[in-house]
């Protein structure tokens, strides 16, 4: 599909912005999710079924039949992708969002009903301390990627490089995440669709949501964690993700190496992003 091609900064040579090392990172979201009103999976029918004995056929299953129900209720992302001429926006030099235009978007988020979402106790979300600030700036990539995130500082290996989930916004069905998409302008509706990802839900009901990332951090470009991924121009390395060994806050990321001031920040989401699940939401 046409995310599949996509730069998180708006180029054209990987995946849309997805990180794979928050592939975990979601599996406690629908537990929340389900006693939060806004998502209360009433939207997708019901909550699933899904018991820790069922196999995760019977799973899958259920997730199709909720696709299902929602397919036929709008436009499929290619759809909405044409209807907004996302294509054309492609070939010109792509918006870096300042602070208020991301403020206005989790704004908007929240005036839709949107809420962050909270864990079973015990869970390690973020260990950013109060008033974090990412070290880093979004701006054109000099090699064709379009935008992407850059060091503001040298960030020595280990190092908090993002913290905190209070800039992402999760829809649990295609209906809420059409809404979204729906009161935006056609070049920000054309960047959320780039940078919104369906995450599988690990947790009890192995639900699976749509997350994006409303912060510059979602501008975050990929490399693999080994290196020349196929035809990105100097086998960049992903330097961003959690370190081997070290636990991490769900939502937190480090510098895996010694990251130089300008260096452009990689994270390797080789592992996660399954088109397919795109359709469980009907988009
Ligand atoms: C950043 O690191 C580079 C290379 O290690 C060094 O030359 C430079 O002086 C450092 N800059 C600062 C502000 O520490």
């Amino acid at each position: 599909m046409g995310h599949s091609v996509v730069t998180a900064g708006g180029g054209t040579v990987f995946m849309s912005a997805t990180m794979s090392r928050r592939t975990a990172v979601l599996s406690w979201l629908l537990l929340v999710l389900l006693s939060s009103p806004h998502f209360a999976v009433a939207e997708n029918g019901g909550s699933s079924s899904c018991s820790s004995s069922a196999s995760d056929q019977e799973c899958s299953r259920e997730s199709d039949a909720i696709g299902e129900s929602s397919r036929s209720r709008g436009p499929t992302l290619r759809q909405l992708e044409r209807q907004r001429r996302c294509d054309a926006q492609e070939d010109e030099e792509r918006h870096i969002y300042t602070q208020e235009d991301w403020e206005r978007l989790r704004r908007l988020y929240r005036d839709q009903g949107g809420t962050t979402v909270e864990y079973p106790e015990g869970e390690v979300m973020s260990v950013a301390p109060p008033g974090f600030v990412p070290p880093m700036v979004a701006r054109q990539t000099a090699d064709g990627k379009g935008r992407g995130i850059f060091a503001t500082r040298n960030i020595t290996k280990g190092s908090m490089t993002y913290g905190g989930k209070d800039n992402y916004a999760f829809f649990s069905t295609g209906e809420a995440f059409r809404r979204f998409v729906g009161a935006l302008s056609d070049s920000e509706a054309c960047d959320v669709m780039m940078w919104a990802w369906p995450q599988v839900n690990m947790g009890r009901d192995f639900e699976t949501l749509i997350v994006v990332l409303l912060d510059s951090n979602s501008l975050q470009n990929h490399a693999s964690k080994n290196g020349g991924h196929g035809g990105l121009k100097g086998g960049q390395v992903a330097n961003t993700g959690c370190p081997r060994g070290m636990e991490c806050g769900m939502f937190d990321e480090y510098a895996l190496i010694d990251i130089r001031e300008g260096d452009e920040f990689l994270c390797d989401y080789d592992d996660f992003f399954d088109a397919d699940l795109w359709e469980e939401f009907g988009l």
